[in-house]
């Protein structure tokens, strides 16, 4: 009798031992389910945990995975997101014939399952240390087979190894889809996918919308993203067959936690990594980047070209569908071919080259590998709806062809693009015209011959002049009478830059951005540097170039990556800034916000606008080079002021009067009639007294002294609140132009800045 007792207790230790172990495992069986009362599954390795989790004030329970070592909970994957447990009596079972369930108090209520049709006898459910979680069969040895795995079932997170595509043979398609919001695991409308077609591409859709796209995969990267194709954080791989398209990339150095995740809120696929040090997730890279990505900007057949004032211009041989629109810049009609084209006339039907472009929408293209890029024209010329080709592989000088028909969707200029060959009325597209084609020849090496004779006389006596100096003076091309103007940077010569890079080469390219490579160097002087080199196709003109420099040389800020100086001969445009040892410059980009302002340009390609917008500039930060977070106010009350009244602040002239648009509104402030600032289009579908409300605010926003205008916080109250708001002060540009008046002084100092309020005003890009 004792020894019965006594075995009955052992067996019962045992039980509760072998129970307790269970539970700090990796695994449910059969007998093992997880219940919902802290208890967790952790990966062998430690790295991941599953298990229920609540989620914003809803109180609804989910089940879930995410890092355990991280403090900030980062739920990478959720398995019931649309199928929210209401409270805390559900548990996790594996069952012989539906494999993974997720089941109420009653045992017949499943709130979610894996639908796995197989059946089998001994199925377990394990959280691997890679953050999936898969089921396997318990009495078959092979360890790789899966019943099934969440790896297919992505929620809005891409781990490393996870794959982002389709598999053709069951017609799986794995894509990532965003939580509706920051607290709410529920399927958003924001999503990222592979689309299929002959030269399948990763697409983002907002809703039924498409949003972005990467281009087409060209051999070694997508043909619409820059960046470093070596990164030292990952790769990654493409894989189109018959049987699986997808992407997936692969982590470099497995400590480095970097995963992407798609952003309902902002609208934006980032990927972050974890900063450990720092304990939270940066934005490594985000997309879509700038307006030139979001898809179809331009509408058809219009190029999108970022350094562009506007954006958008129709491609060379086309002309606005319709120009009243265009001109309003209302793009989505986008543009036609000029009449002048006639298929398969002579002198009338041929291609213009356009390089660097991301190639248009592929889903309804044409390919094949072998062909050359001769036989891809003759193909494309056979076929009066052939509209386009290019290359379809860029490796090795490039290979295969692709023809497009009808309109091109979604063209931009961009530095990881290709050539790309549209059909255009044009007279000297191939050799048939003998004798014409020797004239031109004759007469185009004659006027290069001068060009270059007149280029190299212009070097030398340029270099005769700046000889010694380091601060050269650079003509204006403003009329005014402040003929010169000191850039207030130091000059560095070409040969210089070649010596510090060793000639450019690749081993010391740091990485690639919108307007061209950056590369590291160093200086006779040990000086470590990095060179923006913009590139002759990044659309970035001598005046842009002169714009950036004489902000840069202004824009000194202890968050902004310094530059020493800057490099212009021939064709050559290139920026020098102080080299961020430790950290790529970059990802050194990515973590101040304010860098981009001047730098940024490498990593993001938006940067011009901001930096080349003067309208947008507040007085201090145009004249004085002063830069405060006051000064970003003074700029949302621009943006503010442009959207109430429909207008641009820079291109903005009242009539009679040579008055912006701020002065503009001031002068309707004061005179009481502020209401007629209001868009016509506003006029009927808004609340006028809300709408006055706004120019109130931006006027606030727009007072000449820094300290008068409201922070950034109580602009969002007044916006959002009913409160009495103070009368505004006289707005920013007023006051100079008006002592500008008063003064008449002649010192450098006036002369350079009333210049410069001239260029702030007036320059448009
Ligand atoms: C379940 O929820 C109830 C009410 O919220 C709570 O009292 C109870 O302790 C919870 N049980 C477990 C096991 O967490
Ligand atoms: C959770 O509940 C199960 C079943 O009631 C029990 O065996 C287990 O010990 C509990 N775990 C925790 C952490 O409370
Ligand atoms: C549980 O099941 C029983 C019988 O199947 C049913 O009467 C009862 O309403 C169920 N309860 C819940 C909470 O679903
Ligand atoms: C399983 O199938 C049911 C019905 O077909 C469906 O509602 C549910 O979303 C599926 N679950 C998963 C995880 O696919
Ligand atoms: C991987 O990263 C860790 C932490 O950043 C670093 O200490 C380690 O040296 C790296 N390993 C390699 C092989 O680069
Ligand atoms: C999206 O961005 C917002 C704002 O930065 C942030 O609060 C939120 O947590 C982000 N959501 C995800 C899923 O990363
Ligand atoms: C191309 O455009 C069509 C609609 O015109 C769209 O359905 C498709 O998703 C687009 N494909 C890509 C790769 O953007
Ligand atoms: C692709 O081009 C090659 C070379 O011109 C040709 O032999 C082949 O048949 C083409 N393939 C297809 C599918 O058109
Ligand atoms: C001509 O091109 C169009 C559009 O790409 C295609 O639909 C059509 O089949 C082509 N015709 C021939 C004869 O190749």
């Amino acid at each position: 009798m004792d020894i019965l007792l006594l075995l009955l207790l052992i067996c019962k230790l045992l039980f509760s031992l072998f129970s307790q172990i269970s539970y700090a495992s990796d695994t449910i069986t059969l007998l093992n389910p997880l219940h919902d009362n802290g208890s967790t599954l952790v990966s062998q390795g430690g790295t991941f945990e599953l298990g229920f989790f609540s989620s914003g004030s809803s109180g609804n329970r989910y089940v879930g995975i995410w890092y355990k070592n991280i403090v900030v909970r980062t739920v990478v994957w959720v398995a019931n997101r649309d199928h929210p447990v209401k409270d805390n009596s559900s548990r996790m079972v594996v069952q012989q014939d539906e494999s993974l369930v997720l089941i109420g108090q009653n045992q017949s209520q499943i709130l979610w399952s894996t639908n796995v049709s197989t059946k089998v006898s001994n199925p377990f459910v394990q959280l691997v240390d890679n953050g999936n979680l898969v089921i396997q069969d318990g009495d078959d040895n092979k360890d790789d087979t899966f019943l099934w795995q969440s790896f297919d079932y992505p929620c809005d997170t891409l781990l490393q190894g996870m794959k982002l595509g389709w598999d053709s043979k069951t017609g799986l398609n794995r894509r990532l889809i965003a939580w509706k919001s920051w607290d709410d695991p529920s399927s958003g409308d924001f999503t990222w996918g592979v689309e299929l077609g002959s030269n399948p591409d990763i697409v983002m859709w907002k809703g039924n919308v498409e949003y972005f796209r990467t281009g087409p995969y060209t051999g070694n990267m997508f043909n619409g993203v820059y960046g470093p194709t070596n990164n030292p954080l990952y790769y990654y791989t493409f894989f189109n067959t018959k049987d699986e398209v997808y992407f997936q990339y692969t982590l470099r150095n497995s400590s480095v936690i970097t995963i992407i995740v798609m952003n309902q809120t902002l609208y934006l696929r980032n990927r972050l990594t974890w900063i450990p040090e720092a304990k939270t997730w940066t934005i490594y890279q985000s997309l879509p980047r700038d307006s030139c990505d979001v898809y179809n900007t331009c509408g058809p057949n219009g190029n999108c070209v970022i350094a562009g004032s506007p954006i958008c211009e129709c491609l060379e041989g086309f002309v606005p569908k319709s120009p009243q629109q265009w001109n309003a810049m209302d793009w989505r009609e986008g543009c036609v071919r000029s009449e002048d084209w006639s298929c398969g006339v002579k002198d009338k039907d041929g291609f213009r080259k356009f390089g660097s472009m991301k190639l248009p929408n592929t889903t309804h293209s044409w390919v094949n590998q072998s062909m050359t890029l001769e036989e891809c024209k003759s193909k494309c010329l056979k076929n009066c709806s052939c509209t386009a080709y290019s290359n379809l592989d860029t490796r090795d000088g490039g290979s295969g062809c692709s023809i497009w028909g009808g309109d091109l969707y979604d063209l931009r200029v961009i530095e990881s693009g290709q050539d790309l060959y549209v059909r255009v009325a044009t007279s000297d597209t191939d050799g048939k015209h003998g004798k014409r084609k020797k004239i031109i020849l004759a007469t185009s090496v004659i006027a290069s011959l001068l060009l270059v004779m007149l280029l190299a006389f212009c070097i030398y006596m340029t270099r005769k002049r700046y000889k010694g100096k380091t601060k050269p003076r650079i003509p204006m091309e403003d009329k005014d009478k402040c003929k010169q103007e000191d850039l207030e940077l130091p000059f560095f010569y070409l040969v210089t830059i070649v010596d510090a890079t060793n000639n450019f080469s690749i081993e010391n390219k740091l990485g690639e951005g919108g307007f061209g490579p950056v590369y590291k160097g160093i200086l006779v002087d040990g000086q470590e540097i990095a060179i923006k080199r913009l590139s002759r196709s990044s659309g970035q003109g001598l005046k842009e170039f002169r714009n950036e420099v004489i902000l840069c040389a202004k824009l000194q800020h202890r968050n902004l990556v310094k530059v020493i100086g800057y490099c212009m001969e021939g064709d050559e445009k290139m920026l020098l800034y102080e080299y961020m040892p430790n950290k790529s410059l970059d990802l050194f980009l990515f973590d101040f916000g304010l860098a981009r302002m001047c730098g940024s340009d490498q990593a993001e390609g938006s940067t011009s606008i901001i930096v080349g917008t003067h309208g947008y500039m507040a007085p201090e930060y145009a004249i004085d080079g002063l830069f405060s977070t006051k000064s970003d106010v003074f700029s949302f009350g621009v943006l503010l002021l442009e959207i109430v009244s429909g207008k641009k602040n820079r291109v903005f002239t009242y009539q009679a009067h040579n008055h912006n648009l701020i002065d503009h509104a001031w002068r309707l402030w004061k005179e009481g009639t502020p209401e007629k600032l209001i868009d016509a289009c506003l006029e009927n579908s808004c609340n006028i007294f809300e709408v006055i409300r706004f120019i109130q605010i931006s006027l606030l926003c727009l007072q000449h002294h820094p300290d008068d205008r409201p922070n950034m916080t109580s602009v969002i109250v007044m916006l959002t609140s009913e409160n009495v708001l103070p009368e505004p002060k006289e707005p920013g540009f007023l006051i100079r132009k008006f002592s500008k008046e008063g003064e008449q002084s002649s010192n450098k100092q006036t002369c350079s800045s009333i210049n410069e309020v001239t260029v702030s005003l007036l320059d448009a890009r």
